[in-house]
């Protein structure tokens, strides 16, 4: 019996087993048992059978990278145990279903399905290194990825999660993606379905600003006037838009992309619109640009930048980008700003002008340290925090956007604006309240979407002295190497989701 995987090709249906041979260490393949598109996969002598799809978005973990005992998705680089399915390291959050796999003589069985494990990874931490209380400054990746990593490692107290946004944490790296391009629905959005929080036991307070901390006191006062008491304390507050003021920006709407709710404020007027200015060529600002031309809306970037993206992915990968928005109709106004706006009219450095019905600036964010600063907390262009995340005050940890850790791969003390890192760094955090004292020395990785062109990252790399191209930008198929020294801090690809997967596992192995 066989069932067509989703690419329309037959699978081998693993109850009826499959050679022994078939499966090299390391190696994986697509089955299916019933209705299930299971994978299996060899660590060594071992062969595991886990579910085929990865819980972040549906990744193919049957093109995955067996690592030890781990399954990567080649999507977004979720890391899965293939014992007990748990996802051990974000962006998935939920664990993959298990088979029991039986080996008789050199044939590979697929058995029942496993029970779901317990979600944590490993034994609970001893009670009494439990903290009475945990509060969270932040409603966003970081924040999520802890209060769901203390209740995996089934810590029992109060947990309690301040935020400023309107709404839960949300998925947001869709807000620039398909959500605003009209090609993903609202309640594909949050990161927890709304009764989670009442199941999981998480005191969400939304619209609601923290406005000091008292480390000794161990207490975090709100702007409500309000306070909370914390035993232990995780800072997770992000970054913030960078705002410019441009002259008679009042006579159009003007939208920085931060939370669900601007990014429903943008479709709103997008629906109506039929021109609109983009203010800088980040990713965001990139990502933007080619969402509203999916709905039809022209658009002209400005940015004072020479090529897009040419800070972080070099010239090469930047111009390959722009000429793919430029493909799509997008106009590049760069070495240029917005000096004014009258009415529809936006007026640029070099003189020209524009029109617009509005205006979406993405021209980057700033660590949100106000609190930390006003609790004394050490600051290093963000806040800084040692290996485990811990801050200068016992107790109060931090992660996400708003923290510079020692990285041991580069040896420096990096902060990044990456989903992944801080998803990652609020799970470790959340270990380490818990007593774990586990490093955090996760690879840093990010993604960013084009069109159907999806850019993966690796590693780390302010600057360097030599960029090598394996295979073709422009015919989307490359591994961009970014090295100092002959080293290689970071690693671009594009639909080269094995390799980008090899260099992450290459630089876990490789500390500085
Ligand atoms: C539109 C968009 C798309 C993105 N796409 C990608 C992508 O494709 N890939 C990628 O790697 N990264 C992407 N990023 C970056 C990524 O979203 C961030 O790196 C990540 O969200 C950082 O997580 P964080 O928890 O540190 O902060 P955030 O997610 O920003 O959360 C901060 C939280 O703190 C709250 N807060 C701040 N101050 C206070 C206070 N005083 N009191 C109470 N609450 C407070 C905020 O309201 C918010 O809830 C994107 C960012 C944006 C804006
Ligand atoms: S789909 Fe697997 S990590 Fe995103």
């Amino acid at each position: 019996m066989s069932k067509a995987d989703s690419a329309g090709s037959k699978t081998p249906d693993l109850t009826l087993g499959v050679a022994v041979d078939s499966l090299a260490d390391g190696g994986t393949l697509l089955g299916h048992v019933g209705d299930d598109d299971v994978v299996l996969a060899r660590a060594g002598d071992r062969v595991f059978a886990v579910g085929a799809h990865c819980t972040h978005y549906h990744g193919p973990l049957a093109q995955g990278l067996v690592v030890g005992d781990t399954l990567r998705c080649p999507l977004h680089h979720a890391c899965f145990s293939l014992e007990t399915g748990n996802a051990l390291r974000a962006p998935a959050l939920d664990p993959i279903a298990c088979w029991r796999v039986e080996r008789r003589d050199d044939r590979l069985f697929v058995r029942e399905k496993m029970p779901e494990p317990p979600r944590a990874s490993r034994e609970p931490a001893a009670s009494g290194e439990h903290p009475s209380s945990v509060v969270i400054v932040g409603g966003g990746a970081a924040g999520l990825a802890a209060a769901d990593m203390l209740r995996r490692e089934r810590y029992e107290g109060p947990i309690v999660m301040i935020s400023a946004d309107d709404d839960p944490p949300v998925d947001r790296p869709n807000l620039s993606k398909d959500y605003l391009a009209g090609e993903a629905q609202d309640d594909w959005i949050p990161l927890w379905p709304a009764e989670t929080y009442a199941q999981r036991h998480v005191d969400l307070l939304l619209r609601t600003r923290a406005s000091s901390i008292d480390p000794d006191s161990r207490t975090v006062l709100l702007e409500n006037g309000s306070r909370r008491d914390f035993g232990a304390l995780l800072i997770a507050t992000g970054a913030e838009p960078v705002r410019l003021q441009i002259p008679g920006a009042a006579s159009i709407p003007v939208f920085y992309l931060r939370s669900f709710a601007d990014s429903r404020a943008i479709v709103e007027r997008a629906r109506t619109a039929k021109h609109a200015v983009v203010v800088g060529a980040s990713f965001i600002g990139l990502e933007v640009s080619a969402a509203l031309r999916t709905r039809g809306v022209a658009v002209d970037v400005v940015a004072p930048d020479r090529v897009p993206l040419e800070r972080v992915m070099g010239p090469e990968v930047g111009r390959f980008v722009q000429s793919i928005h430029e493909s799509h109709g997008v106009a590049f106004h760069l070495g240029e700003t917005v000096t004014s706006i009258a009415g529809r009219t936006v007026t640029l450095s070099g003189g020209g002008t524009v029109d617009a019905d509005f205006l979406v600036i993405g021209v980057g964010v700033r660590p949100a340290t106000a609190i930390a600063e006003r609790a004394g907390l050490a600051l290093d262009r963000g806040i800084a925090v040692n290996e485990f995340l811990e801050t200068s005050r016992p107790g109060i940890l931090a992660a996400g956007d708003v923290a510079r850790w020692p990285d041991p791969h580069t040896g420096e003390r990096i902060r990044v604006e990456h989903w992944v890192v801080a998803e990652r760094q609020g799970q470790v955090a959340a270990r380490n309240m818990l007593g774990r004292r586990e490093r955090f020395d996760a690879v840093p990785f990010f993604w960013s979407q084009h069109y159907d062109v999806p850019i993966n990252y690796v590693g780390h790399a302010e600057s360097w002295d030599e960029i090598v191209v394996d295979g073709d930008i422009e015919s989307r198929d490359c591994v961009v190497r970014y090295k100092h020294k002959g080293r290689v801090l970071a690693v671009a690809s594009i639909y080269r989701d094995s390799d980008s997967l090899m260099e992450e596992a290459a630089m876990e192995r490789e500390p500085a």
